[in-house]
C-alpha cells in the first residue's frame, strides 16, 4: 500500500515542502523508500523513511509543483532505483503509483522493442513510457495520458507530470484511493486526505475508472473513455489522524474491513479458474525441486502459527503431503529431520520475527528447501528464503494481527492449488518419490472458484457487523471466555481466542471441540461463555453434541454457523450466521466475527486496540 500525493499551485508555497510534509502524513502506509519530481528542480528519491528523503533534498530544491510517493515495495526490491517517481526514457514524463500493473510484462516486451529503455524493476515505469510512447503521435500530454491508461490492467492510484506542462498533474484511480483537494489557487491529488488536510478541506474523492486534471486554477474529471464527469466536492470534518484510518475508530477496525480487498490482492494474477491451477511466480526458480518434496514443515509465531495450522489441514486433505507445523521458537531448539525432499515454510506478516527467522536459518543450514509467505517484500525472512509467495495484504498498522491472517491463509489454499495440481505436470519418477495425491481438474475448478467468490462472502459479514457489535457489547462484562472447533476451525478456536486475549485482557483459551472433556470443560458454568464455530461442514454433528456438552453444564454459548441453520439455533443462546463456501476455505470467513468480536469487546472496555500494552508489532528479539 504505497502512498501518492502530488501538488500544484501559484500561492508562493515551495511544492518541496509540501510535499514532503504531505509524504510525513501518509507514512502510517508503509514506507521503504520515498521520491518525489519537481519539473523545475528535478528528481530526488531515498531508501527508508520520509526523514532520509528530507536530508537528500538540495538546498535550491524548489518548485510550484510537483508528484511524491511513499513506496511499500511489491514488485522490485525496496532499492532507490525501485523508488518512484519513475520517468520515461527522455526525462520528460514522470509518475508515482500505488498498485499493481498486472500486465506489466507484456507492456515493457513491446515498448523495449519500440526502443525503449528501462531504469528499474518496478512494474510502474510502464506508464512513463507508455505515455512517452503516445506522445511521439499526439503532443497533448492529456490525451496522451489517456491512451496509456486504457492499455494498462491492474490496479491504481497514480499521479503523472509532464516538464513541458509543469502547472498541470494528471491523476487516475483504478482501485487504488485517490482524492483531489481543491484549494483556492492549488490543487492536490492524494492516496486519502491526511496530506491535503492542512491546506483544505474541500475534496472530491474519485471513482475506478477516472481521471483528473489538475492546475493551480482548475480541475476536470472525465471517464477513461472521455466522458466528462460531474461530482459535487466534499467537506471533511475528519482529523488528519482520523483521515489515516479511513474515517474508522481504529485502525483494527479498517484493517478488518480490508478483508475482501486483501483478499483480491493476494489471489489477482495468481488463479486460472478454468483450469484449476494457480500460478505463483515467486516459486517458479523451485518448481522441479517442489515436484520431489515428501514432507513439509511450516513455521510460524503468534497469529501466522495459527494459519500455518490451517494449512496443514489444506495440504494434507488435498495434497496428501504430510505437513508439521511448528512454533519458531520451538523448531530453532529441536534437532529436526531433515533432509533435501522436505520444504520448511515460514509464514511471516513481517518478515523478521527474530524465531520464525532463526527457525529458516536452522532448516537451511540441514538442507531443506526454505520457502516463506511473507508479507513484506525484502525483509529479512523474505531475503533468507530460497523462493516464496509474497502476501500483498498492505501494511498492517494493529498489533493484533487481522488482515494479514486472511491473506496467510490466502496465500495457503494458493500453495495447495499450487502443489495439488502440480504432479500432472512432474515426470512418473518425481511424482511416485513424492507419494503425493493428485488433485483433479475439478477440485482445482472447485478450489478456484471458491477462492473467487470469497471477497464477495466476506463483504456480507462486514455489512453485517453491527449484530457482531451488539453481541460484543452482551459479553463485554465476562472475565473469560472459550472458544472450541474442530477440524479446519480448530486452528480458528485458538486464533480467535488470542484475538480476545491479546486486546481485552481477558482469558481467553482456544481448545480442540473434542478434546474439551479432557481438562476444559472444568472450567464451564454460567459465568463462562464459549464461542463455538460449527459451520455446515464434516463435523457438524460432532460439534453439535459438544455444544450440548457445554448447554448441560449451563455454559452461555455463541454459535458462529453457516447461513440457514435451522438446528444450531435451538441449543445455543446467540448465533452469528456466515454465507456457506468449500470446507477448506471456511475459516477465511470464519475468522472475520471473531475478529470483529474482540474489537469490539475490548473497544466496549474502553482499551487501546490498536496498540495492546505489553505487545509489539514486530518482535525482533527473542
Ligand atoms: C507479534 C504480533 C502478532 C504476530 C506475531 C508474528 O506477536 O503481535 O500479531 O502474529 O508477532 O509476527 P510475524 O510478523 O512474523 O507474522
Amino acid at each position: 500500500m504505497c502512498g501518492i500525493f502530488a501538488y500544484t499551485g501559484n500561492k508562493g508555497k515551495n511544492a518541496s515542502t509540501v510535499l514532503l510534509d504531505g509524504l510525513l502524513s501518509l507514512e502510517y502506509r508503509g514506507y521503504d523508500s520515498a521520491g518525489m519530481y519537481l519539473p523545475e528542480s528535478g528528481s530526488v528519491r531515498s531508501t527508508g523513511a520520509v526523514s532520509m528523503l528530507r536530508k537528500k533534498v538540495p538546498k535550491n530544491f524548489k518548485g510550484h509543483s510537483g508528484i511524491a510517493h511513499l513506496r511499500w515495495a511489491t514488485h522490485g526490491e525496496p532499492t532507490e532505483k525501485n523508488a518512484h517517481p519513475h520517468q520515461d526514457c527522455s526525462g520528460n514524463v514522470w509518475v508515482v503509483h500505488n498498485g499493481i500493473i498486472e500486465n506489466f510484462k507484456e507492456l515493457k516486451v513491446g515498448l523495449e522493442a519500440n526502443g525503449h529503455t528501462f531504469r528499474s524493476d518496478s512494474d510502474t515505469e510502464v506508464i512513463a513510457h507508455l505515455v512517452e510512447e503516445h506522445l511521439k503521435k499526439t503532443k497533448d500530454f492529456e490525451k496522451a495520458a489517456l491512451k496509456a491508461l486504457r492499455e494498462i490492467r491492474g490496479t491504481y492510484g497514480i499521479a503523472l507530470q509532464y516538464k513541458k506542462e509543469p502547472e498541470m498533474v494528471i491523476g487516475a484511480r483504478m482501485g487504488s484511493p485517490v482524492v483531489l483537494g481543491l484549494g483556492e489557487g492549488e490543487h492536490f491529488i492524494a492516496s486519502d486526505p491526511s496530506p491535503i488536510l492542512p491546506h483544505t478541506r474541500t475534496v472530491v474523492f474519485l471513482e475506478d475508472g477516472e481521471v483528473a486534471v489538475i492546475t493551480p486554477k482548475k480541475h476536470t474529471i472525465h471517464k477513461l473513455a472521455g466522458d466528462p464527469v460531474k461530482r459535487k466536492a466534499t467537506r471533511i470534518d475528519w482529523s488528519a489522524e482520523e483521515s489515516q484510518k479511513g474515517g474508522y475508530e481504529h485502525f483494527m477496525l479498517k484493517e478488518i474491513m480490508e478483508g475482501p480487498e486483501v483478499l483480491q490482492n493476494t489471489v489477482r494474477g495468481r488463479l486460472l479458474p478454468d483450469k484449476g491451477l494457480a500460478k505463483l511466480g515467486g516459486l517458479e526458480s523451485v518448481t522441479k525441486q517442489l515436484a520431489r518434496i515428501n514432507r513439509i514443515i511450516i513455521v510460524g509465531c503468534g497469529t501466522a502459527y495459527y494459519a500455518g495450522l490451517v494449512g496443514e489441514y489444506m495440504l494434507e486433505e488435498h495434497v496428501g503431503i504430510p505437513v508439521e507445523v511448528e512454533l519458531g521458537s520451538e523448531f530453532r531448539y529441536r534437532k529436526p529431520v531433515i533432509n533435501d525432499r522436505t520444504i520448511v515454510l515460514a509464514i511471516s506478516q513481517s518478515g523478521e520475527t527474530a524465531d520464525t527467522l532463526e527457525a529458516i536459518r536452522e532448516a537451511k543450514r540441514r538442507g531443506a528447501l526454505a520457502l516463506g509467505i511473507v508479507n513484506t517484500v525484502s525483509s529479512t525472512i523474505a531475503r533468507t528464503t530460497d523462493a516464496g509467495v509474497y502476501n500483498h495484504a498492505g501494511p498492517e498498522i494493529g498489533v493484533a494481527s487481522t488482515k494479514a491472517f486472511i491473506s496467510q491463509m490466502t496465500a495457503l489454499a494458493l500453495l495447495t492449488l499450487f502443489l495439488g495440481r502440480q504432479r500432472a505436470s512432474a515426470t512418473p519418477e518425481q511424482a511416485s518419490a513424492s507419494r503425493r495425491r493428485e488433485m483433479s481438474v475439478v477440485e482445482g475448478r472447485d478450489i478456484a472458484h471458491a477462492l473467487q467468490e470469497l471477497p464477495q462472502k466476506m463483504q456480507t459479514i462486514l455489512d453485517n457487523r453491527k449484530a457482531i457489535e451488539k453481541l460484543a457489547i452482551k459479553y463485554a462484562k465476562s472475565r473469560d471466555f472459550l472458544y472450541i472447533g474442530r477440524k479446519y476451525n480448530y486452528p480458528i478456536a485458538f486464533e480467535g481466542a488470542l484475538k480476545l486475549k491479546e486486546i481485552s485482557y481477558i482469558h481467553a483459551e482456544g481448545c480442540g471441540a473434542g478434546e474439551m472433556k479432557h481438562g476444559s470443560l472444568a472450567m464451564i458454568d454460567e459465568h463462562f461463555p464459549t464461542m463455538a464455530i460449527v459451520p455446515a461442514d464434516s463435523v457438524y454433528d460432532k460439534m453439535l453434541s459438544n455444544i450440548q456438552q457445554i448447554k448441560a453444564r449451563k455454559g452461555p454459548v455463541i454459535a458462529l454457523a453457516s447461513e440457514g441453520d435451522t438446528e444450531v439455533g435451538k441449543i445455543a443462546d446467540d448465533v452469528i450466521y456466515v454465507p456457506h463456501t468449500i470446507e477448506m476455505l471456511m475459516p477465511i470467513l470464519n475468522i472475520i466475527p471473531l475478529q470483529l468480536f474482540a474489537y469490539y469487546f475490548a473497544r466496549e472496555k474502553g482499551l487501546n486496540v490498536d496498540r495492546p500494552r505489553n505487545l509489539a508489532k514486530s518482535v525482533t528479539v527473542e
